[in-house]
């Protein structure tokens, strides 16, 4: 369900996976909302894209009624901001792990749940969640990140058990590793070999064929499908691989 005139809304839409889906969005014809902090990479965006900006902290449990107000009827709501932190948890400051739950899970629970009244009086909409390889897996080193992104695949799968015949649609698309800022925001870069960082607009791609087809999880590259499908099998023996191998 994206026409000309969508309302989108794309949280983290400042930079790499959230940039790169508000232009596809734009260039499908939606008018889209990018939410972010910072402010000139959002006005960047918004200049871009034909859009409107909000810049809004997700760590601020008031952003979710700001970002609806800004909005309007919502049409299309991608929970698409996050961050990562990587280390043992034991060296994990404190507030440090306050804003991983706070931004990467309940952020995207508080928009879904402003948003959906009027998603579901319309009789239509569609909720996309970009949630991680990590959350399918478990990621040592990155346990808080790991677990917001389990926990946000449960929200949505709950959500759209809730949702069933009432018109709205929800996505889950599940990236290996992409090519933004990301790793470096979390001050700790990527340097394995395999798997390749993909572009963000592959991703972007990806999340708007799934709303277009009500598709209810990518993986981005599609191979990702395999091993998380193999954890969800045989977990003790995944995690013994990835032990070995990973
Ligand atoms: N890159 C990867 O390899 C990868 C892999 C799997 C999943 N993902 C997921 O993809 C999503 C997008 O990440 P990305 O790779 O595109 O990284 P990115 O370029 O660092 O973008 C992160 C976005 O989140 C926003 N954000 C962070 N904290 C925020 C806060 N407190 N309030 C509002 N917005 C906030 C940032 O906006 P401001 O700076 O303007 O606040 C930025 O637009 C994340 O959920 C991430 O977990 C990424």
């Amino acid at each position: 369900m994206i026409a000309p005139g969508t309302n989108a809304v794309v949280t983290g839409g400042s930079s790499g996976i959230g940039a790169a889906t508000a232009e596809l969005l734009a260039r499908r014809g939606c008018s889209v909302l990018v939410v972010g902090r910072d402010a000139d990479a959002l006005g960047d965006v918004a200049h871009r894209t034909g859009g409107r900006a909000c810049v809004a902290d997700l760590t601020d449990p008031a952003a979710a009624d700001q970002v609806l107000a800004e909005a309007g009827p919502v049409d299309v709501l991608v929970c698409n901001a996050g961050l990562g932190w990587a280390g043992p948890l034991e060296a994990m400051p404190a507030d440090t792990l306050e804003k991983l739950v706070q931004v990467n899970l309940l952020a995207p629970a508080r928009l879904v749940r402003a948003a959906l009244p009027g998603m579901v009086a319309r009789g239509r909409g569609h909720l996309v969640f970009v949630s991680s390889i990590a959350g399918s897996m478990n990621v040592a080193h990155e346990a808080v990140y790991s677990a917001t992104k389990a926990g946000l695949d449960a929200l949505a799968g709950s959500v759209r058990g809730e949702l069933a015949g009432r018109g709205v649609g929800v996505s889950v698309v599940v990236p290996g590793v992409v090519d933004t800022p990301f790793f470096a925001r979390r001050g700790v870069p990527y340097v394995r070999r395999r798997p390749r960082p993909v572009p963000a607009e592959r991703v972007a791609r990806a999340l708007v064929r799934a709303v277009e087809r009500d598709r209810a999880e990518v993986f981005v590259p599609g191979w990702l499908r395999l091993p998380a499908r193999l954890r969800g099998i045989a977990p003790v023996l995944t995690d013994a691989l990835q032990r070995r191998f990973g």
